[in-house]
């Protein structure tokens, strides 16, 4: 969150537009996180677009491929992530964006130490240096993928590197748990009644299930889940999801499985029409084809069955999302297929483009929860909410 939401969240006007259930989740160990590691991602970005040659290229106005190339760089690989790193720097006014989408530096960056903002975290909270981590390996990996000359795929998701993704999709994370929390919340209130079974899609390294689960049994409503099958596409993600959750939840029938969600799930031996549950934690927003993978869900739904994603909401269209540093390095992030009106941009959409496209592809009674609509004028870096549809 910026300086403006956690002063909004200290003087109580968050609060105010959150429900109850919410409010202590967004408490100052949270607020004061955020707030600290999107000062921490804008210093980083300001050394990327200093040490890509990006702030000498943008002297001039151009557009965001103009200044990629200007820049050097593989325009098709960098143009989405310049465009990225000129409208955070805008936020802070080190560049200009003009009305035609052209951008422009005017006057040279400043150098500001990342490693300030980390000592401050330190002290505030140590378990969220692990987002920190994450967006160090990022940082690193700029110049190489906007060159061309690697992909952020290896460059991320590198066999030495699960140990910091295992620490970063954590509940112990307070930056990234809190899409588990808000998530767990709708689920549970969505598997109403006697429940029936659970799909969880791209359920990585099992925070978000251990999170809903954990939820439920609070609630004494574990019996609802009579089913629960964890997919993810990567094996490696998998097999840890599969150890961190071990003998955490004996009464439920869980079982685990590699699912592409850019194929038919009948591959993956889901059958139609029996899900009570679908759900997804910041994963659906990554699908290639997001009318084909809500097809897909659509058709594993038994019928009345509910769709719940807890992702990270863009506030207002072409608003940067501070994570996006991360992970606009992935292909898979940063170009899906486009679709007008409601995915006219890869990464993450705003709350009227997830109803759009829920709507557009057979779902109804969309809901986002908390109500980002609201919320965003008071506190626009305020980025999280579970999106839930129903299956018409
Ligand atoms: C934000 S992570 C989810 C983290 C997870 N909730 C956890 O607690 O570890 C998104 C996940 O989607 C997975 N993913 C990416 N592309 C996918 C695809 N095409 N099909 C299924 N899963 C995919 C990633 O591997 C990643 O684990």
């Amino acid at each position: 969150m910026s300086p403006d939401a956690s002063s909004a969240a200290r003087d109580g006007r968050l609060a105010a537009l959150l429900p109850a259930e919410l409010i202590p989740l967004f408490d100052e160990r949270f607020v004061g996180s955020c707030t600290l590691f999107e000062e921490y991602v804008h210093r980083l970005a300001l050394r990327v677009v200093r040490s890509t040659g990006i702030d000498a290229a943008a002297r001039q106005p151009g557009t965001r491929g103009e200044i990629a190339v200007r820049a050097g760089l593989d325009a098709a690989r960098a143009e989405v992530t310049v465009g990225w790193l000129l409208a955070t720097l805008a936020l802070t006014g080190r560049a200009a964006r003009a009305g035609d989408g052209r951008f422009h530096i005017p006057s040279a960056l400043p150098d500001l130490e990342p490693e300030e903002v980390a000592r401050e975290q330190e002290r505030h909270d140590p378990s969220a240096l692990a987002s920190y981590r994450m967006a160090d390996l990022a940082a690193a990996a700029y110049p190489s993928v906007l060159r061309g000359t690697a992909s952020g795929e290896a460059a991320l998701f590198a066999p030495e590197r699960i140990g910091a993704w295992f620490e970063y999709f954590s509940n112990d994370n307070v930056i990234y748990a809190i899409s588990n929390r808000i998530g767990a919340i709708a689920a549970e209130r969505a598997l109403h009644g006697d429940g029936g079974a659970v799909l969880e899609l791209g359920g990585g390294l099992g925070s978000g299930t251990a999170a809903v689960l954990e939820r439920l049994a609070d609630a004494g409503r574990l019996p609802a889940v009579r089913s629960y099958r964890l997919t993810e596409i990567a094996p490696s993600f998998l097999r840890r999801a599969q150890r961190r959750l071990a003998g955490r939840f004996p009464g439920v029938p869980l079982s685990f499985g590699r699912l592409d969600m850019d194929r038919p799930f009948g591959e993956a031996e889901v059958e139609a029409g029996t899900f009570a549950l679908v759900y997804g934690v910041n994963t659906l927003h990554v699908a290639r084809d997001l009318e084909f993978t809500l097809a897909e869900v659509r058709r594993a739904l038994a019928p009345g069955g509910a769709l719940v994603l807890s992702e990270c909401v863009r506030p207002f269209p072409d608003r940067p999302v501070y994570i996006e540093f991360l992970f606009n390095l992935l292909e898979a992030f940063r170009a899906p297929r486009l679709v007008e009106p409601w995915r006219p941009n890869g990464g993450f959409l705003t709350p009227e483009q997830w109803t759009a496209a829920l709507e557009a592809c057979g779902f109804r009674a969309v809901t986002v929860y908390p109500d980002i609509a609201r919320i965003r004028e008071v506190c626009p870096a305020f980025v999280v909410a579970a999106i839930t549809a129903t299956a018409a």
